[in-house]
């Protein structure tokens, strides 16, 4: 799923984050990029109800990684989640062994992927999120 897309509602969001999600597997690497409040999370939220772990998903408290236990197509996926928002150097980032992760047999998405652009070239995927109104979303998939 490529193109662009006006979602009107978090629901229609994760909407299109399923659609997208389905053409997912092993060894994807999602970047999502966008501003603070464009609904990173919410497309994140999409991406795991389609692998069926929306539920291990944490309240909003930040965490660099979360690694969830999903399932597509009744095979067993790990779902990785990383929100690079509060990371400060790309050393920190390597120390967390990303680079590992990356290449491992899981769907990856990471929020704010974009920051370290040593990793740029890792994403087989990349989805961008606008605020165009107060629950207005254009979403960008490339
Ligand atoms: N069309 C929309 N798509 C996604 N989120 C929306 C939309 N309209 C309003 N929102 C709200 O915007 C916020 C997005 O938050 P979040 O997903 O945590 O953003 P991010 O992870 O990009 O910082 C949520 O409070 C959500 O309810
Ligand atoms: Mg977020």
């Amino acid at each position: 799923m490529r193109g662009e897309y006006l979602s009107r509602s978090s629901a229609e969001t994760r909407e299109y984050a399923r659609r997208f999600a389905s053409g997912l597997g092993p060894g994807d690497a999602v970047c999502l990029t966008g501003p603070l409040g464009a609904g990173k999370t919410e497309f994140m939220r999409g991406i795991a109800e389609v692998f069926g772990c929306d539920e291990q998903m944490s309240s909003p408290t930040f965490s660099l990684m979360n690694i969830y236990e999903g399932a597509m197509r009744s095979r067993p996926v790990e779902l990785h989640h990383f929100d690079l928002y509060r990371l400060e150097t790309e050393k920190e980032l390597e120390a967390t062994g990303f680079d590992e992760y990356l290449s491992g047999p899981f769907v990856s998405v990471v929020e704010w992927g974009e920051k370290f652009p040593s990793f740029e070239n890792r994403y087989t995927r990349r989805v961008t999120l606008y605020i165009a109104g107060e629950d207005e979303r254009r979403i960008v998939i490339t």
